[in-house]
């Protein structure tokens, strides 16, 4: 039996963690779970369901009747596919404030540690190689400039025909930047073992060959 290999990618909003993070899984034949979408998920339900975002017991009712899982690479929240529903500004503003909430981060920390004991994977976040998969095998911390990813996030979003101007991306982007390094728990921040690539200027393609040497770096297989 092959070993297992956990590859953490961490990075701001944006960044392209999630289509890196996808090829890369896909070239080598990994799963790949996306972090951000499961908080997105719970920011999702909780508007929906009209739960205030701070500790209390609605939240942890709903988060105790919430189910979370990826099932062919599609995001399921209580057995409905949400992958689209939670790709929508709003919804990112409100992963945000409901990753700052100890009970979600703990629910949800809990879920991606264990898929990330069963089969080897590679998993995109903030906190994944600092505190979800702290002894991941191989940690890479992927950033770029602000104006790079608004600017991507924005051709993103008028592809999708949403109506948000360059300017508003780029605040959104600067605002989830601040509240995602500063919250108290479990902040962004490169973890030590991490090796740290800025992709500005860099082209998808580059990126993944990139990441896939730093991989093979590694004695794994
Ligand atoms: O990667 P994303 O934009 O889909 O993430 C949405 C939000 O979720 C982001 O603002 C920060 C939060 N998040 C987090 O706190 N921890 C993670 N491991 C992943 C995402």
């Amino acid at each position: 039996m092959s070993k297992i290999i956990r590859i953490a990618i961490d990075g701001p909003s944006g960044a392209g963690k999630s289509t890196i993070a996808k090829a890369v899984a896909k070239q080598l034949g990994i799963d790949y779970i996306d972090t951000g979408a499961m908080y997105r998920a719970v920011g999702y339900k909780m508007d929906r369901e009209g739960v205030p975002f701070e500790q209390g017991e609605k939240l942890d009712k709903m988060l105790a009747e919430t189910d979370i899982d990826f099932v062919n690479g599609d995001i399921v929240l209580d057995g409905e596919i949400v992958n689209t529903l939670i790709r929508t500004p709003e919804v990112s503003m409100l992963a945000s404030q409901c990753s700052s909430i100890p009970e979600v981060r703990q629910k949800l920390v809990d879920i991606q540690r264990e898929m990330g004991m069963r089969k080897s994977m590679i998993m995109d976040g903030r906190d994944i190689g600092t505190n979800v998969l702290k002894d991941a095998e191989c940690k890479i911390f992927l950033t770029a400039s602000a104006e790079e990813r608004a600017e991507r996030r924005f051709k993103e979003l008028q592809e999708k025909g949403e109506t948000q101007s360059y300017e508003e991306v780029l605040a959104d982007i600067k605002a989830r930047d601040h509240s995602d390094m500063t919250r108290a728990l479990n902040p962004l921040r490169k973890a030590d073992d991490a090796i740290e690539l800025d992709t500005t200027g860099l082209g998808i393609e580059e990126v993944v060959d990139r990441v896939i040497k730093i991989v093979d770096q590694i004695n794994w297989k």
